[in-house]
């Protein structure tokens, strides 16, 4: 990478690890999980432990903004999750208003710029206006790409492309031979941004819960036991070390 960053004038260790400024991922994405158990451990109730949850995500933005990277997509709620119940589900509907409406300033601040990949016309009003005011004021910053997965479900996603692409062949608009990878690329919701390099999980879960299924075919996973709750800076660092440790092969030797 050509850029050095002030900031890091010198490669730094992170937990017996090398965090240098080059080789850092140009889009991380993360599962942010561990939100109930969190909560559950100290006796409080789950959506404690998603408000909680908010602040880590504040945390990292200040970090990936620091370090450069150029996307963060961050699973917020997937299509399963509304079989949660019901005052949970309403809870997580209004965290995006609680933390866009202190935050916006400072993500503006930033560069930063909201978006969103998922089924967003599904969710409540008065979540949807805040991501909308998010993305309109943030639309022309060209910083870290802050990028919520909001009722978002990856086979769904694939279907609908797959159900786009059908149709396009059908009313002659593109050919069969037409059809190649990038194709589906173009007809996903993460269309304008390139494929994660990194995925985390936080909470000891080692699975991908129907997360960017076609979007992680070479991305590098790290998992943590870290609870999202608890996943810091430092964490955070320590993964971007470990990705820097691995060696990308995309199939070749
Ligand atoms: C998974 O933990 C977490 C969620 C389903 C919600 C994630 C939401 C946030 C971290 C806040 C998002 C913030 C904004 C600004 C939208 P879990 O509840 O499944 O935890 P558990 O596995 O311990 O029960």
């Amino acid at each position: 990478m050509a850029f050095r960053l002030p900031f890091l004038k010198n490669n730094r260790q992170v937990n017996d690890r090398l965090l240098t400024t080059e080789n850092l991922p140009k889009h991380v994405a993360i599962i942010m999980d561990g939100n109930g158990r969190w909560a559950k451990k100290r006796g409080l109730p789950r959506v404690a432990g998603h408000k909680e949850g908010m602040k880590t995500v504040k945390k990292i933005v200040r970090k990936a903004v620091e370090l450069q990277i150029e996307a963060l997509t961050l699973y917020a709620f997937s299509t399963e999750n509304w079989k949660r119940p019901k005052p949970e589900v309403e809870t997580i509907m209004k965290l995006p208003n609680e933390f866009l409406s202190t935050y916006l300033p400072e993500l503006m601040e930033n560069n930063v710029r909201v978006q969103t990949i998922g089924y967003t016309e599904a969710l409540p009003q008065h979540t949807r206006n805040a991501i909308h005011i998010a993305m309109e004021k943030t639309a022309n910053n060209t910083g870290l790409i802050l990028n919520f997965a909001i009722n978002y479900g990856s086979r769904a996603e694939i279907v609908e492309a797959v159900k786009q692409i059908a149709t396009d062949v059908k009313q002659n608009k593109i050919m069969i031979d037409d059809i190649d990878e990038d194709c589906i690329s173009e007809h996903l919701f993460t269309r304008k941004i390139s494929d994660p390099d990194l995925l985390i999980r936080t909470s000891g879960e080692v699975r991908l819960s129907n997360f960017l299924l076609w979007q992680n075919a070479y991305s590098e996973f790290y998992f943590t036991d870290v609870l999202w709750p608890d996943f810091n800076e430092e964490e955070f660092e320590k993964s971007l070390a470990v990705y820097q440790n691995r060696k990308r092969r995309y199939g070749g030797i």
